[in-house]
């Protein structure tokens, strides 16, 4: 990627962007023209094929952060949302991050969880027993359900059981029988229902129980990827405030998140800013990764902050990141719908790890920009800033009217719908 036709991305015209990113070689020549001709849409075809019902389709503004450093390489990182400041947040926190070296990752191995849950069942322990010594027999039949996932190398790998008590009380009513699968580059939630609508009557003529619920669990907690950055405190220092009380300001406020759920959830939201864009952009199952995200968030019993901001010896910034991610580079509407396609081009293409290191990166960028603003100016300088153009157009102005609108309400002292209304209607007064 060179880099040098990427500068000040965001001062350049819409296609004075597309441009520089097919000149940076982040995307080639056909992927620029059908940017050019506005035809990032599914084909109203497709869509009706897509979901039943179909009346139209629903649009998102798609844009790219810029400045990443994930694990030595440059990224562009595709994003859909409609909140202003998500993608300037992120590309200004990844460029101060990119200067202390980017983004370091670590990826698990990728294990799904499927299960299948009894109920009726007389002698709970004793079934359970007769199922793990069955193991080897439920992972073949698994195994035989979906046999194009095993020629890839994947399917079921391990096997587990839990005693499920309808009240939390001691005493179990359910048997839930785990499969751990890897599901290679897809997220797989097709897979495991199949392997585990595969293996229940199995495990019913085991058990003599009835098998009530035969689905993948949302919570993979054996699909992590963890994101780490170190930034100096000369990196931090506002007109306000050193770098060392910045610093100091960002780990008290993740300490309050991490103690206080009222906090945790805003907190762990600005996170999701940016990961839901990637997930969305990327034609990811982004309630699956929402789902999962906010229980691991709670997997101490409370709902905590996800991020930890600590610092070193040398006095730096340390943020670390670690979110269940169970996305896909394949399946779904990833190779159908022409956005998605674009995004995993944009991103070079991504291995399903590869995938989750930038998610957890961006979530990690998101949470330092976020609480790096909260902590110094106040978040509505920013966010007020790049919300006055959305103020304009929902005022009524069109065309140069938006950006004039938008200028003037950044200046006045209420920054809201009327406010923007007014200014439109004495603009060439
Ligand atoms: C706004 O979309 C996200 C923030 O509220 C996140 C946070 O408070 O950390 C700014």
């Amino acid at each position: 990627m060179d880099t040098s036709q990427l500068a000040k991305f965001y001062k350049k015209s819409h296609l004075e962007k597309i441009n520089a990113l097919e000149a940076a070689g982040v995307i080639n020549a056909e992927d620029a023209e059908n940017l050019r001709r506005d035809q990032l849409d599914l084909s109203k075809e497709t869509g009706d094929h897509m979901i039943e019902n179909y009346l139209a389709n629903y649009s998102l503004p798609f844009g790219v952060a810029m400045n990443f450093i994930i694990d030595e390489q440059e990224m562009v990182v595709p994003m859909a949302i409609e909140e202003p400041s998500v993608i300037a947040a992120a590309s200004f926190a990844a460029k101060i991050i990119a200067s202390s070296g980017g983004f370091t990752t670590a990826v698990s191995d990728r294990l799904m969880i499927g299960q299948v849950t009894l109920k009726g069942i007389d002698d709970l322990p004793a079934a359970a027993e007769t199922v793990l010594s069955h193991k080897e027999a439920i992972l073949s039949r698994a195994n035989e359900a979906h046999p194009s996932i095993v020629k890839r190398g994947g399917g079921a790998k391990n096997m587990d059981v839990r005693l499920l008590s309808e009240d939390d009380s001691d005493s179990p009513t359910f048997l839930s029988v785990h499969l751990h699968v890897d599901t290679k580059e897809a997220m797989g939630a097709n897979i495991i229902n199949t392997l585990m609508e595969g293996i229940a009557p199995y495990i019913e003529e085991l058990t003599r129980g009835t098998a009530l619920l035969r689905i993948l669990s949302n919570y993979s907690t054996e699909c992590l990827a963890t994101s780490t950055c170190t930034i100096p405190v000369s990196k931090l220092s506002t007109p306000q405030f050193s770098g060392d009380v910045v610093r100091d300001r960002i780990i008290e406020a993740t300490q309050i998140a991490t103690v206080d759920p009222y906090r945790a959830v805003t907190h762990n939201k600005g996170i999701m800013n940016g990961v839901d864009a990637v997930v969305v952009a990327t034609g990811n199952d982004w309630r699956a990764v929402e789902a999962g995200v906010h229980a691991y968030a709670s997997r101490s019993g409370q709902y905590r902050s996800l991020t930890k901001w600590t610092k070193n010896e040398a006095g730096d910034l340390v943020g670390t990141l670690t979110l269940p991610l169970p996305i896909g580079t394949v399946g779904g509407s990833i190779g159908i719908h022409p956005g998605a396609k674009l995004a995993h081009a944009i991103l070079g293409h991504p291995t399903a790890k590869q995938l989750e290191s930038v998610l957890a990166s961006v979530g990690l960028a998101q949470n330092f920009a976020a609480v790096r603003a909260l902590v110094t100016e106040g978040i509505q300088k920013g966010h007020m800033g790049l919300h006055a153009r959305s103020l304009a157009i929902s005022a009524g102005a069109k065309g140069e009217q938006v950006q004039r609108v938008a200028d003037r309400l950044k200046e006045a002292p209420h920054k809201n719908l009327a406010a923007a209304k007014d200014i439109l209607n004495n603009l060439d007064k």
